[in-house]
């Protein structure tokens, strides 16, 4: 869906992006990831063009990114930014309605179309529509924003830290609207973020850029197996990349049958991730959890031993590959 072959953006003597090659294929969640001034916001607006690259191509579903007509162009292409970019004398509603307004889709489809999404992004109509952006919390106008870019229904969405102005528990609450609103809609998106534990959680695959080039791209769980080098180890946590691991992988993978001495007392949810269960492990100071379905019902068990012995079976198995 979106294929850049050695891009670079130069602003007069700096290299801000450096011959980078990126794939993302359609309907797939990429993340980009680095320090700041590393050229990741730059990478995301040579994709929609407000900002032109200098040399390489670029290709959207097929056709040179030149083949588009520019304005048109970002009308296809949902564009999200921290600050929301919202117009502050502009109700939620018209806000919402920007892109099919100016693609001059039918008032009352509009209309239609404005109020799908507010649902779809959990803002009551009653009570947002008639809002204005300075009447909204930062969370809200967030959700009005990644509304917006889905309006005219964009096969590509670019996010560029999204969520940064947010508070940790927003924070997550939205992404898990993103990661569900993806499983449904299967947009390509190219997101931006600072947070590892967002990228991780959101992306198929992970982008990590150093001063302008891509140092290492994959899916998340084989850049945390084998970061390229410190920095991207660093980058991907450090020492904590075996909880970020843990992240990525659900309680129900790593659970075995009920045992007869059932530690009952100590209880997790089987789509839990593992990272949580080891933190109840901490927590409740237990090497063993009893791992229930959504009814509550124990079906199986959770052994820190196990889980250790398999993560060292695994790396057996690795160095024998
Ligand atoms: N319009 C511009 N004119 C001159 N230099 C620019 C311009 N836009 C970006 N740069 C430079 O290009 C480099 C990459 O900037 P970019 O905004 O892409 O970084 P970033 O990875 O998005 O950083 P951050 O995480 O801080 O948002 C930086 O060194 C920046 O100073
Ligand atoms: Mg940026």
């Amino acid at each position: 869906m979106i294929e850049l072959s050695q891009v670079s953006k130069r602003f007069g003597d700096e290299t801000a992006v450096d011959a980078i090659n990126l794939k993302v294929a359609k309907g797939k969640f990429c993340a980009l990831v680095g320090t700041s001034g590393c050229g990741k916001s730059t990478t995301l607006r040579m994709i929609n063009r407000l900002i032109e690259r200098s040399s390489g191509d670029i290709i959207l579903d097929g056709q040179a990114l030149e083949a588009y007509d520019p304005v048109k162009l970002r009308r296809r292409i949902g564009y999200v930014i921290q600050s929301t970019g919202l117009f502050p004398h502009w109700t939620v509603a018209r806000n919402i309605g920007l892109v099919p307004r100016l693609l001059k889709w039918p008032a009352d489809d509009i209309q239609t179309r404005v109020e799908e999404l507010m649902a779809l992004l959990g803002l009551p109509i009653e009570e947002f529509a008639h809002k204005y952006p300075h009447q909204l919390s930062g969370g809200q106008a967030q959700r009005v924003g990644v509304a917006r870019a889905l309006a005219a229904d964009p096969d590509i969405l670019l996010m560029d830290e999204p969520f940064g102005a947010l508070d940790p528990i927003t924070r997550i609450k939205l992404q898990d609207e993103l990661a569900s609103l993806q499983g449904r809609l299967h947009k390509t998106v190219v997101f931006v973020t600072h947070d590892m534990d967002e990228a991780l959680k959101l992306a198929d695959h992970l982008v990590v850029m150093r001063d302008g080039l891509i140092v290492q791209q994959g899916t998340p769980l084989a850049l945390l197996q084998h970061p390229k080098d410190p920095f991207v180890e660093s980058l991907l946590g450090g020492l904590e990349r075996g909880l970020k691991q843990a992240a990525l992988t659900r309680v129900k993978d790593h659970m075995s049958s009920l045992g007869p001495t059932l530690p009952s007392q100590y209880r997790i949810s089987a789509d839990f991730s593992l990272r949580q269960a080891l933190s109840m492990m901490l927590r409740d100071h237990t090497d063993r959890l009893a791992v229930v379905d959504q009814h509550d019902v124990p079906i199986g068990e959770l052994s820190l031993r196990k889980i250790v012995k398999e993560a060292q079976l695994e790396k057996g198995s690795m160095r024998e590959a």
